[in-house]
């Protein structure tokens, strides 16, 4: 059985540093030595961007190429799209393909799991899969915490960012009821906080 986590980085709510938090944990896990693959699960393919393929469009193989194969039952070699980056962490791309995507797999047969079989593809070769997902709760989403064994859900302290997550949290604890048991919250993870500290 193998070993490897899967963390889902997951909030609907847009710019809350689910990306920088992909990225900056990737990278922090590589340095420990942990064998780390990043995917991007987000058509604004910001993580792909963020490690430096700035024109992910001109990418032959990316995440939607490896999960349309999977839908159309074809068989897939996910270790050929995947990149390997000088930090020492692997990454899966994304690009703009990815939102069709997402459309096509309202029909798909197993729609729900797609990503899952993607990710248990390679996950032998991986201590850590950390999915950068993208600021909604539709099918790609649903993917990925279907496939995840934990979320991190990375939140700014404002009054309207918590309000969402009461959303966040029903359809969390409504895909382990009904899809992934197995599913836990590891942490609300709180970014770009300001402190403020009184001078005495
Ligand atoms: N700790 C931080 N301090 C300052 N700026 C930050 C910090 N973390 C992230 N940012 C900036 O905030 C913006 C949003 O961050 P990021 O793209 O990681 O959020 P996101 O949740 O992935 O967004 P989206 O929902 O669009 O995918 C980016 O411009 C990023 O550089
Ligand atoms: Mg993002």
């Amino acid at each position: 059985m193998s070993n490897c986590k899967v963390i889902a980085l997951t909030n609907q709510k847009g710019g809350v540093g689910k990306t920088t938090t992909a990225v900056n944990l990737g990278v922090a896990l590589a340095q420990q030595g942990r064998k780390v693959l990043l995917i991007d699960a987000d058509a604004q393919a910001n993580l792909t961007m963020s490690l430096g393929y700035s024109r992910p469009d001109d990418l032959p193989d990316t995440l939607s190429t490896i999960m349309q194969d999977i839908i159309d039952d074809k068989p897939v070699d996910v270790s050929r799209s995947i990149l390997h980056h000088d930090e020492g962490v692997d990454l899966l791309p994304s690009n703009i393909e990815l939102s069709g995507l997402e459309v096509r797999l309202i029909n798909a047969i197993s729609r729900e799991s797609v990503l899952k079989t993607c990710i248990n593809e390679v996950k032998k070769n991986y201590d850590t899969v950390l999915v950068d997902c993208m600021p909604s709760l539709g099918m790609l989403t649903i993917n990925a915490l279907a496939a995840a064994d934990s979320v991190v859900i990375p939140t700014q302290p404002h009054y309207l960012s918590a309000k969402g997550l009461e959303l966040l949290l029903r359809s969390v604890s409504k895909v382990k009821r009904q899809i992934n048991p197995h599913l836990r919250i590891d942490g609300i993870l709180m970014t770009m906080v300001m402190m403020w500290y009184k001078k005495s």
